[in-house]
């Protein structure tokens, strides 16, 4: 398997040391989105939704802004990751059907779960202008570093 572009060691030792630093959830979160877009290409942009009730914040991002803010579990690939429990890797977005777009440039997504002790607290969504870049490396890393977060994050 070639090496990923995503150091997930580093970041989940930057993670724990903000952690160590700050009970503030959005503080650390805001830490690891700016460490992981630091990877460059693929991740263009990478944005935090917390799980509220039924509904997904976004919490913390770095990289293009979105309108979407909030968003309900069960709709776009984030609520469907959420609704299914699984994570969800997009290719291509313009091939589905109720994907919710921030711009005309994404051409990919991948959405990595954040649990608890098995419950979900939020993912890390990630944004690409790259068609299908996210390789089973990538995604392994990401998981690494939604993993660390469970264990370090704050309940809310
Ligand atoms: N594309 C997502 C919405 C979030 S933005 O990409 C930041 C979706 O379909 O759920």
């Amino acid at each position: 398997m070639p090496v990923p572009v995503l150091d997930a060691a580093r970041v989940i030792l930057a993670l724990k040391s903000a952690a160590a630093r700050t009970p503030k959830r959005a503080d650390i979160l805001s830490l690891v989105a700016r460490e992981i877009r630091s990877a460059g290409a693929p991740y263009t942009s990478v944005y935090f939704y917390m799980l509220h009730g039924r509904e997904l914040v976004l919490e913390a991002f770095e990289g293009r802004p979105t309108h979407h803010t909030r968003i309900a579990v069960g709709v776009g690939v984030c609520g469907t990751a959420v609704e299914t429990g699984r994570d969800q890797n997009v290719g291509d977005v313009r091939a589905v059907q109720n994907y919710l777009a921030c711009n005309l440039l994404t051409r990919s997504e991948l959405v990595i779960l954040i649990r608890k002790n098995g419950r979900i607290l939020g993912q890390i969504d990630i944004d690409s202008d790259e068609p299908n870049p996210f390789t089973p490396g990538e995604e392994e890393a990401v998981r690494a570093i939604a993993d660390a977060l469970g264990d370090c994050l704050p309940e809310s």
